[in-house]
């Protein structure tokens, strides 16, 4: 696990109230996740997600997860956990316009203690976006709470590959993103074993290289205004963004970051 010292909730909560967030959801799109419907639809289908199910989406942003879990799985009904304002409002009116019927609900909080009461899910579900969250200790406790006995963990994440990151890549790596820690998909796995869960799958995706050399792309090229408009057509920003996501683009390729995929169940 590489910690990053000096980063905080508050600069998340930055992150996704202003233009930094906006930026992502240009170049991902509403799903703020590497492989957008394609990577939802392999977690939901290795994970076994049923229809009539019900479930929490931890740090859901604005709920495109649960959307997604409710429009194309049949999932009954969704509670989505997230501590940052701006993207649960946003989150309730695209609901509203998605005419989702109450079926989702929006949870402001922090991850790790979500105040929801205990074993109440059928499953628990997270796409990428545990990397913002520091003590992943406290947060896998939180899920496998939540979760009924013989429930299902699922999640996506940003993790440190098997390559491995130097602490001079990582420090530059979790400063640039924000991420207070990073796990390895092994470190997961240890977790939600001491958890008590069969971990079942626990795999790198094997997406996260391509398609950040997607992302780079359209930054460059198709999207270059509309980034510049988002970040007040600052030159020197851009530059600096550019650099560090060509920096992302070269750990994601050499294998020492990726996106990580863990499926477990808590014993019944
Ligand atoms: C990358 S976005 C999540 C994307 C979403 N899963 C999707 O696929 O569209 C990260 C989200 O995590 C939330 N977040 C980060 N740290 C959190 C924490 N400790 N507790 C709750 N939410 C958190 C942020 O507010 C942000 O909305």
């Amino acid at each position: 696990m590489k910690v990053k010292e000096g980063i905080g909730l508050q600069d998340v909560q930055a992150v996704y109230s202003g233009p930094e967030g906006d930026l992502w959801e240009l170049l991902m799109g509403e799903q703020i996740h590497i492989g957008g419907f394609a990577s939802s639809m392999d977690l939901a289908e290795r994970a076994g997600i049923a229809p009539g199910s019900k479930g929490v989406d931890l740090c859901c942003c604005t709920g495109a997860g649960m959307r997604f879990l409710t429009r194309f799985l049949g999932v009954t009904s969704m509670t989505g956990v997230d501590i940052t304002d701006r993207v649960i409002e946003r989150g309730r009116d695209r609901c509203r316009a998605a005419g989702t019927d109450g079926r989702i609900r929006f949870v402001r909080s922090e991850a790790t203690a979500t105040g929801l009461p205990d074993s109440t899910f059928d499953f628990a579900w997270g796409e990428d976006a545990w990397c913002y969250v520091s003590d992943k200790a406290a947060l896998i406790r939180e899920v496998v709470r939540l979760v009924r006995p013989g429930g299902i963990v699922a999640f996506t994440d940003w993790v440190e590959g098997l390559a491995g990151l130097s602490e001079t890549e990582a420090d530059r790596f979790c400063a640039f993103m924000k991420f207070p820690s990073l796990a390895t998909v092994d470190d997961y796995r240890e977790l939600l074993v001491e958890n008590g869960c069969r971990v079942s799958v626990a795999v790198d995706t094997g997406r996260f290289a391509p398609y950040v050399d997607l992302y780079l792309d359209m930054l460059s090229r198709q999207l270059f205004y509309d980034v510049m408009r988002i970040i007040g057509f600052d030159e020197e920003m851009f530059r600096d963004l550019s650099t560090e996501m060509a920096f992302m683009q070269g750990l994601a390729r050499e294998g020492r970051i990726a996106q990580g995929l863990l499926v477990a169940n808590k014993p019944s």
